[in-house]
């Protein structure tokens, strides 16, 4: 223990090995003065700042990207609320307040009837694009979670300040704030989607708040700035109280959280995520294990995922999809629901599905039968890698991700709360590059455990 430590003291000197530790009570819940995030890894990132202010370099790309980010939300001069909307764009109730947005792949009926609108799988209709509240909502999110992130690294006041400013005018200001629903969400023009029944569409998917995990982590991230008031908490708390009842006894919100694909899964995830949020550990949970429950439904034994592959964008999907299990997967960081290391007794399973696409990406989607997708993207497929490298540490994820990447990408944020030379290393005058040029990834990888270990037994 005192060799390796001696080792990692001669690698991040200078240091202070007292300044390595996350702040937790006994059960190892957070102490007030650190912090609770649910889809990050809290202790990682806190790991990191601190190797970082004691002269760990590598971070660096990645922390001046962030600012970056961080500064252009904050001198944005655009003022992000529901309310923007022209009149001529509003939702079918004639509220602004209401959020309004269009199902992707819905076209008007034909030049004389429009109504309904008629589903073209795969071919988005640009008409979305005249309302700007997904756009705007997305945004949002966005620049919540980049503005808690800079907050916690930089102790900058300013971006807690511009984050609360910017929840307040979308969430709280009774002049501007969406009201907590999405009942006209995905709406599928030509249909009533809050009066219907299973025969008609109730909408096509809530999917515009399903990355709201990232908003919650950036607010969790400011919560011990001055600026994030108790009444700015109580009233984010009762939005996101009214908007999971809303979620979870709408017919809108069961019929998504009943969709047999991806919608259903980003469904738990904004479903657990707010729960989380709200201090509902027991109901977060338990949605967890429905999302448990959808991996033998949706991914079969061989890896693939038939709800996934009947689409026309079926690799965008089969990727999309995944990319919704693995947000569960750390938001189950604080409940312990086993989603990431769940195999059904026939084999179905998280990596399965991943090892399936894997194998159409490396030779550059030979075989991948019947998508109509000509040129498939490989950017989700090597973050899916990254994350499975950092859960499952099988060395055969960061070889992939070695193989499909030209270059590291060292100014990936997501290293900010992984483990230490996980994926996207900068070149390293110790070791070299991470990789098959110097030490393996697994060795740096294991090395950044060996510190996180030392941390836990300190
Ligand atoms: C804090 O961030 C704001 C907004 O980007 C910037 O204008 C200001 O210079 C920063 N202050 C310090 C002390 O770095
Ligand atoms: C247009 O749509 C209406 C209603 O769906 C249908 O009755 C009509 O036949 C369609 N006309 C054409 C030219 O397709
Ligand atoms: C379901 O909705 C359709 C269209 O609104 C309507 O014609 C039908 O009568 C409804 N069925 C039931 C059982 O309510
Ligand atoms: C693609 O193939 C899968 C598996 O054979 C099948 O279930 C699916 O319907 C197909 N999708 C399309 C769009 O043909
Ligand atoms: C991968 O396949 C696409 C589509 O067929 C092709 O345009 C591209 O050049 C291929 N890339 C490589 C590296 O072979």
């Amino acid at each position: 223990m005192q060799k390796l430590l001696a080792l990692i003291l001669a690698i991040f000197s200078p240091i202070s090995v007292l300044s390595l530790s996350y702040p937790v009570d006994n059960a190892g819940n957070p102490l007030p003065n650190s912090i609770e995030t649910f889809y990050i890894d809290a202790r990682t990132m806190w790991l990191n700042r601190d190797l970082t202010k004691s002269g760990r370099k590598d971070l660096n790309p990645a922390l001046n990207k962030l600012y970056r980010i961080a500064d252009a939300a904050v001198s944005d001069p655009v003022i992000y609320t529901v309310t923007a909307k022209p009149t001529d764009k509003l939702a079918p109730s004639g509220d602004p307040h209401d959020f309004y947005s269009l199902a992707r792949y819905y076209w008007p009926g034909n030049s004389t009837n429009p109504l309904p609108y008629v589903r073209y799988d795969g071919y988005p209709n640009p008409e979305i694009f005249n309302i700007p509240d997904s756009d705007y909502l997305k945004t949002i999110i966005d620049d919540t979670f980049y503005l808690g992130l800079a907050y916690f690294w930089s102790g900058n006041e300013s971006y807690a300040q511009f984050s609360v400013r910017k929840l307040n005018t979308w969430f709280i200001d009774p002049v501007t704030k969406m009201n907590p629903n999405l009942n006209f969400a995905n709406w599928i023009k030509g249909y009533d989607a809050l009066n219907s029944n299973s025969t008609t569409p109730l909408g096509t998917g809530l999917l515009d708040l399903a990355q709201v995990y990232k908003l919650i982590d950036g607010i969790q991230l400011i919560r011990k700035s001055p600026a994030y008031t108790a009444d700015i908490h109580n009233a984010l708390q009762t939005w996101f109280q009214q908007y999971s009842q809303w979620l979870t006894t709408s017919a809108r919100g069961i019929f998504e959280g009943q969709s047999p694909n991806n919608q259903g899964t980003w469904y738990d995830v904004q479903v657990a995520a707010i729960y989380l949020f709200i201090n509902q550990r027991d109901a977060a949970a338990a949605t967890q294990r429905t999302t448990i429950s959808r991996v033998n439904t949706q991914i079969l034994p061989d890896g693939t995922q038939p709800f996934e592959l009947a689409r026309t964008l079926s690799w965008t999907y089969s990727n999309f999809n995944l990319l919704a299990m693995f947000a569960q997967g750390w938001l189950c960081q604080t409940t312990q629901v086993p989603l990431f290391t769940y195999t059904s007794p026939d084999g179905r399973s998280i990596p399965k599905a991943l090892n399936y696409l894997m194998g159409f990406a490396v030779n550059n989607g030979t075989g991948w039968r019947n998508s109509s997708e000509t040129n498939l993207d490989y950017d989700e497929i090597i973050s899916l890698s990254k994350q499975a490298y950092v859960e499952y540490k099988d060395v055969k994820y960061i070889d992939f991700v070695n193989k499909m990447q030209t270059e590291p990408q060292i100014w990936n944020i997501n290293k900010l709360w992984s483990p230490y030379g996980s994926f996207d290393a900068a070149p390293s005058s110790q070791s070299g590059s991470v990789g098959s040029r110097g030490m393996s990834g697994l060795g740096l990888l294991s090395y950044g455990w060996c510190i996180i270990l030392l941390v836990t037994l300190m």
